[in-house]
């Protein structure tokens, strides 16, 4: 039996992990170079928008931007979660990425983290409808499949066929409009090639191919 689980998501690459194990491995990210004071106004409008980001999380809204506060001490912050989860591990995840960048990053004025389910990101700046590829992350499963098909390089080559077919179909996709792709492809009769892309709607199409395909190249051969 041989399955591949591939999927870009953000410019991060993740397979299928167990359903129990998701929301634990949070991966935040605080440069720590830009601050806040306890207790200032850039403080309380974070935590309004964390909370409002937690809170928006409804049925099919995967994703949400907004601010909290004005000039100069506005926040802009949004959330994705995958495309295939239910509503409620979307609210599970965002509201646990909420609690868990407050804690993390505790007077980081632009932080982000990531999960297997969904990310959170907030900034100081504004980070809507602008391509962000750094810091970049990737997600590999520990356990590498076991190829049963003897052409191994055109079993890689169909991979990065379909690959680039799904990420056409995001980035031909209008901004403000979902980029989750999926694909599942029987590459015979007891193996099958799972993929699926996103970034977030707020972005351009071509915006969206642009950082898929500098996430393709993550993709190790052979996997
Ligand atoms: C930033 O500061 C927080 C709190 O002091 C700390 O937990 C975290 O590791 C720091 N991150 C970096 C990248 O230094
Ligand atoms: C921040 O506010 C909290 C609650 O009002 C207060 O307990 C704490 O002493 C304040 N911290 C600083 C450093 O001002
Ligand atoms: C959703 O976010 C908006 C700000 O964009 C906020 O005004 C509203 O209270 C939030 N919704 C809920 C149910 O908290
Ligand atoms: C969310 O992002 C879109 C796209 O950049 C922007 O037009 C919109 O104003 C943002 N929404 C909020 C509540 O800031
Ligand atoms: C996938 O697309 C890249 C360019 O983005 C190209 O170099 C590569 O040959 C394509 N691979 C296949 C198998 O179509
Ligand atoms: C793949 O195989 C399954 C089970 O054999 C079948 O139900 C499904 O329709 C096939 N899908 C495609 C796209 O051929």
């Amino acid at each position: 039996m041989y399955k591949v689980g591939l999927s870009v998501f953000w410019c991060i690459l993740q397979s299928p992990a167990t359903e129990a194990q998701q929301h634990r491995f949070g991966i935040p990210s605080c440069p720590n170079t830009t601050t806040f004071t306890i207790n200032s106004t850039y403080q309380a409008n974070r935590d309004t928008l964390l909370s409002s980001l937690s809170s928006n999380v409804t049925r099919g809204v995967f994703f949400y931007n907004t601010t909290a506060g004005k000039s100069p001490d506005v926040v802009y912050g949004l959330f994705l979660c995958r495309g295939d989860i239910s509503t409620s591990a979307c609210q599970v995840c965002v509201t646990y990425a909420a609690t868990y960048i407050s804690r993390r990053c505790p007077l980081d004025k632009t932080a982000v983290v990531w999960y297997e389910e969904c990310f959170l990101r907030y900034s100081n700046r504004n980070i809507f409808s602008v391509v962000t590829e750094t810091p970049t992350i990737y997600f590999l499963s520990g356990r590498s499949s076991v190829v049963t098909i003897s052409e191994e390089d055109r079993f890689e080559q169909f991979v990065l066929k379909v690959i680039n077919e799904t990420i056409a179909m995001a980035e031909s996709r209008p901004a403000g409009v979902s980029k989750y792709v999926t694909r599942v492809e029987n590459i015979s009769s007891f193996q099958t090639l799972y993929i699926r892309v996103d970034c977030t709607p707020d972005l351009l199409g071509a915006d969206c191919g642009r950082c898929l395909r500098r996430a393709r190249a993550y993709i190790p051969a052979g996997r």
